[in-house]
């Protein structure tokens, strides 16, 4: 408890799921959240608050290259600093490439890749100057091992692995280190979709034969953005309770 006591998290996608338990762990340790999400965080934030914590709501949408710096800013401003990065927005839209729109594919990108990229440049200035920061991507074990119906979403969880490990070899000079969680499947919002036929099939190839929670999540991110891994960078922790090995 208390390890991340005096710093500041920016964590997108924080208003439900992956995302908003990522932000509960992080201000159990003591952090200030800003929970940035295009939906409002207010429910995350009334939560972090009950228990005790510190969380601020930002509505951002990460494809907005101004905007995002425009809040940065206004972060680094009000607060200082930003000592931890959560790039965990993002969507999905699952179709067989034969039936994907040009829309499918490009708003997937546009998220999960081009998102970060707005979101981690100018987060990136700040922990550089401070010469501290920890940079955590929430890519997908499918951006390691494929899957069918899943190309464009596949790819930019690929994109973004490719993207970590550059980024650790860039700012690691600068006392930053930049990782990479791979989630397997996690019941969350995205996920509620899939039938009970859909899950029993894809339980068949979890060796440790249950779905993630989010908290899963949330207890590598902790790690990795804790004291004990400062000398860990650019790896892609898969977190999918053996999906992938
Ligand atoms: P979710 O759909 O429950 O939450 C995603 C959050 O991102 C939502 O709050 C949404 O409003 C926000 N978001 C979407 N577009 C945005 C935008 N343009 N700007 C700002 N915020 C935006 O999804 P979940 O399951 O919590 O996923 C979180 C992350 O984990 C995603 O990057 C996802 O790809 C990844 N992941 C999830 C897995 C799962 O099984 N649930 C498995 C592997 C990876």
């Amino acid at each position: 408890m208390g390890q991340f006591l005096e710093q500041i998290a920016l964590v997108t996608g924080a208003s439900r799921g992956i995302g908003r338990a990522i932000a509960e762990k992080l201000a159990a340790g003591g952090a200030t959240i800003i929970c940035a999400d295009v939906m409002d965080c207010d429910e995350t934030v009334e939560q972090i608050t009950a228990a005790g914590g510190k969380a601020e709501g930002l509505v951002l949408n990460v494809t907005d290259s101004e905007a995002a710096e425009t809040a940065v800013q206004g972060i680094a401003e009000r607060h200082g600093r930003i000592d931890i990065l959560i790039n965990n927005a993002g969507i999905t839209r699952d179709r067989l490439l034969i039936r994907m729109t040009v829309d499918d594919w490009r708003r997937v990108l546009e998220i999960n890749l081009d998102g970060v990229f707005n979101v981690t440049q100018p987060v990136a200035k700040v922990m550089m100057r401070k010469r501290s920061g920890r940079v955590i991507n929430i890519a997908s074990v499918v951006g390691l091992m494929g899957n069918a119906g899943q190309s464009n979403y596949s790819a930019s969880k690929a994109g973004l692995i490719g993207m970590t490990k550059s980024l650790a070899r860039e700012m690691g000079p600068r006392g930053v280190t930049v990782n990479a969680i791979a989630p397997g499947f996690i019941t969350t919002p995205m996920t509620d979709k899939l039938n009970d036929d859909q899950r029993d099939a894809l339980l068949k190839n979890i060796a440790v034969q249950r779905l993630g929670e989010p908290s899963d999540i949330a207890e590598a991110v902790a790690f990795l953005a804790g004291p004990g891994a400062s000398y860990i960078t650019g790896i892609v922790l898969n977190v999918s309770g053996g999906l992938y090995m």
